[in-house]
């Protein structure tokens, strides 16, 4: 890992070490993978490139048929690929050193958790009446694992692109997402579909403004002239569909809906129930799921609201949104712990930075910044430092490049 000394500001005349996440250039990735391939396995595979998400705003949203504002990044996974001839399929990992070879028989629990994302594919596609046959190949890249940066949404997509363009199954953008879906929630996520989407539709330079209920979408620039985006990954990482809080929380949002619906409104999802919906419940409900809810009809609202603040340049609303996001977060929906909590007080203190977030499912992963461009570099070195004085963990940080969705690369 990288790490440099930097000099912050002329006013600020102390010296400290601060960490910028490597950037892999994506050929250099692309080229490890093919030849760890050719090490293990014979032929000539395909290449599919699968990139992780941010989300602007919008946090468990999508599960409630909201809106969310994601895109797919520059950090991704490569995958070469190809037929295994036979029924068994063996993947390697190069991120962790491992090689399984399993078949749709083998149990789901006896596999390491990488491989049983794949092992739910090949099960998912059988339920549909597909008869995939065996793959052999080769994955890895610079996504950070649990870092909410949906490292395994880009696996199953990356991974079911890869198996419908061997195997001629004619799948539509959004019949992939619809299978990596399940088969997160085969692996115990119960989750929407923002991450999948991301993954699938992301386009260069644009955020995905995507109604979940719809699952209409459309794209939208996002560029604040001498503003950047920046991810701080907090290293401390999350294992959404290990522990329960993320299912959890999902069903708090349903229990809500049936109560208003018990109350004579008519409700799908937490989508169609308004604040005095709501406020009509709220003895029949407990606190927490009223908070929760709460927390939700708020988030969806300011979806809304950054979508108009973007299209009016307008930066200031767009950064006192991230931070009311956060709050909300924190305080109603409690999926935040103390080191994101930190950045983000970190992140308020500082002139040069507009807003901050947690991004993602919660309980570890990155904040998201709004920073003015000119200074992102000190403020970074500012944050980290006082991050790591307080956690004792050395964070990153890495300006965030939006790129297009999964799809096939060529051999170098
Ligand atoms: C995870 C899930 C998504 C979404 C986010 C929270 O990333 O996979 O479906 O719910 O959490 O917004």
């Amino acid at each position: 890992m990288d790490s440099m000394t930097f000099s912050t500001t002329k006013n600020t005349n102390f010296k400290c070490r601060y960490t910028q996440a490597p950037a892999t250039k994506p050929a250099k990735m692309k080229d490890t993978i093919l030849e760890h391939y050719h090490r293990h396995f014979d032929g000539h595979p395909i290449l599919v490139v699968a990139p992780g998400r941010i989300n602007i705003i919008g946090e468990h949203t999508d599960y409630n048929e909201g809106f969310v504002l994601p895109a797919a990044i520059d950090k991704c996974l490569h995958f070469a690929l190809a037929n295994s001839g036979e029924e068994q399929s063996t993947i390697c990992a190069a991120g962790y050193g491992e090689t399984v070879r399993f078949s749709a028989n083998t149990p789901q629990n006896e596999l390491p958790v990488w491989a049983r994302y794949i092992h739910a594919i090949f099960a998912e596609l059988t339920e549909r009446g597909h008869t995939p046959r065996g793959i052999q190949g080769v994955f890895g890249g610079d996504i950070p694992i649990g870092a909410g940066l949906s490292s395994s949404a880009a696996l199953c997509c990356g991974f079911v692109f890869g198996i419908a363009a061997l195997q001629q199954l004619d799948f539509s953008r959004v019949e992939m997402a619809h299978i990596g879906q399940a088969a997160e929630h085969r692996t115990g996520l119960n989750c929407g579909l923002m991450d999948q989407y991301a993954v699938l539709f992301g386009k260069k330079d644009q955020v995905l403004y995507l109604d979940c209920r719809s699952l209409q979408y459309r794209y939208a620039p996002l560029r604040y002239p001498g503003h950047s985006w920046v991810l701080i990954n907090s290293n401390v990482k999350h294992q959404l569909a290990a522990a329960p809080g993320y299912n959890d929380r999902r069903e708090s949002c349903e229990k809500v809906v049936a109560a208003v619906r018990q109350n004579g409104v008519a409700a799908h999802s937490l989508r169609d129930v308004r604040a005095e919906a709501l406020e009509a419940v709220r003895k029949k409900i407990t606190t927490v799921e009223y908070q929760r809810a709460a927390y939700v009809l708020e988030e969806n609202a300011r979806v809304v609201q950054m979508v108009e603040a973007l299209k009016n340049g307008n930066i200031q609303t767009a950064g006192n949104l991230l931070f009311q996001s956060h709050e909300g977060l924190r305080h109603q929906y409690e999926v935040t712990i103390p080191e994101l909590d930190l950045l983000v007080k970190l992140a308020r203190k500082d002139p040069a930075i507009l807003g901050a977030r947690q991004i993602g499912g919660g309980f570890g992963g990155c904040t998201l910044n709004l920073v003015k461009k000119e200074e992102v570099a000190a403020c970074m070195a500012r944050i980290l430092l006082a991050y790591r004085e307080e956690t004792g963990i050395a964070a990153e940080f890495f300006p965030v490049k939006i790129e297009d969705g999964v799809h096939l690369a060529a051999p170098s």
